[in-house]
């Protein structure tokens, strides 16, 4: 069965082909960063306009690329929440039309659970294992029973990791997207320059939960406060610092919730799943199956969404038409969705 998956929930334009949920035939990423750099953020009207240009060519590329004529495709499925809501708007209304001009299912994918789905797009995993869903909205870390459901455990109680990579290097000019520019930057700093707080909530109804808002605030507005009063105060050195404190708040509540659960395989995903750091750290971890998707598929991509919409169309899940829009989705402590 060939799904033709559609994502354009932020500023990646994406179209994929995969069979049976796990063979990719095609996955057509096109990002628009180079339109949101100059603001240092993604502007939710130029990426709404750039969908607009761009889902139809991208929807072509995908097909030619698998080689499979738009007839012989069983279903669409499309990412429609959550997300920038009109950068939802145009792949879930191209979805509708494209399954509405071919008589063929249309399946609504949330990305929180595509993310979680996409490394096993590579090889084949088994349920349950600790997710770890890092990127610039969403920070949580949840016993992922199936591909469509989860207990979470924790979640950010502020900003998500991705976006306290993306506020510490806007602030310090460093690059965009931050977390590219972090990592990269990162490499050639001492990690231990800065002694940056690392928040430990208390035991309880609180304990898998995280915090970067206080994180965000030391390295920009006091970062003399946590130098270690030795090394250079350059910004490879507050890189480092910062994206070792980032990913060590993670690593700790990931870490706890699998010994806790019993559960002993990790499987990351989402934008800072591409970390270098977090990579090896988690691959050091003794144990432990630790899982790490490809660093094309960590990032948005549609061949997530068609290889989840495979399974929820398998288990006789589709969407009518009157399917909308979600900006966001809470996420408590409890089963999601
Ligand atoms: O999953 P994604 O592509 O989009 C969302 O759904 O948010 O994640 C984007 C986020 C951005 O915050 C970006 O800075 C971060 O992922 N990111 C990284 C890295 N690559 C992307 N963060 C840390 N290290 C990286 N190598
Ligand atoms: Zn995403």
């Amino acid at each position: 069965m060939r799904i033709l998956g559609i994502e354009s929930s932020c500023d990646e334009c994406s179209a994929a082909v995969v069979e049976d949920g796990r063979r990719i035939l095609s996955n057509i990423v096109l990002s628009q960063i180079d339109f949101h750099k100059p603001f240092y953020g993604v502007v939710p009207e130029i990426a709404s306009r750039k969908h607009v240009e761009w889902i139809s060519p991208v929807v072509q590329d995908a097909l030619a690329t698998a080689g499979v004529g738009v007839g012989n495709i069983d279903a669409v499925a499309v990412t429609y929440r959550p997300g920038l809501i009109g950068s939802l708007l145009v792949g879930l209304s191209y979805a509708k039309g494209l399954a509405w001009a071919l008589r063929k299912p249309l399946v609504g994918v949330d990305h929180i659970l595509a993310h979680l789905y996409a490394p096993q797009l590579e090889r084949e995993i088994v349920y349950p294992f600790i997710g770890v869903l890092v990127s610039g909205g969403h920070t949580i870390i949840a016993r992922v029973e199936r591909h469509d459901s989860m207990q979470v455990l924790g979640t950010t109680i502020d900003d998500a990791c991705g976006e306290a990579f993306d506020k510490v290097a806007k602030h310090y000019n460093i690059g965009f997207p931050g977390g590219v520019a972090i990592d990269k930057l990162a490499r050639t700093g001492d990690s231990r320059a800065f002694r940056f707080p690392h928040p430990v909530l208390n035991k309880g109804e609180a304990y898998y939960d995280v915090s970067y808002s206080g994180l965000k605030t030391a390295v920009i507005h006091q970062v003399d406060q946590f130098w270690n009063g030795k090394a250079e105060k350059s910004l490879a050195n507050i890189a480092a610092s910062f994206q070792r404190t980032a990913i060590d708040i993670l690593v700790d509540r990931a870490l706890a919730a699998a010994t806790d659960t019993g559960v002993r395989r990790i499987v990351a995903g989402g934008g800072v799943a591409a970390n270098s750091y977090l990579r090896q750290r988690m691959a050091a971890e003794t144990g432990l199956e630790v899982i790490f998707p490809s660093l094309s598929l960590c990032t948005d991509n549609a061949a997530m969404v068609a290889g989840l919409g495979y399974h929820r169309l398998q288990d006789g899940f589709t969407s009518d038409f009157s399917l909308n829009a979600e900006a966001r989705v809470p996420v408590f402590k409890r089963a999601y969705p």
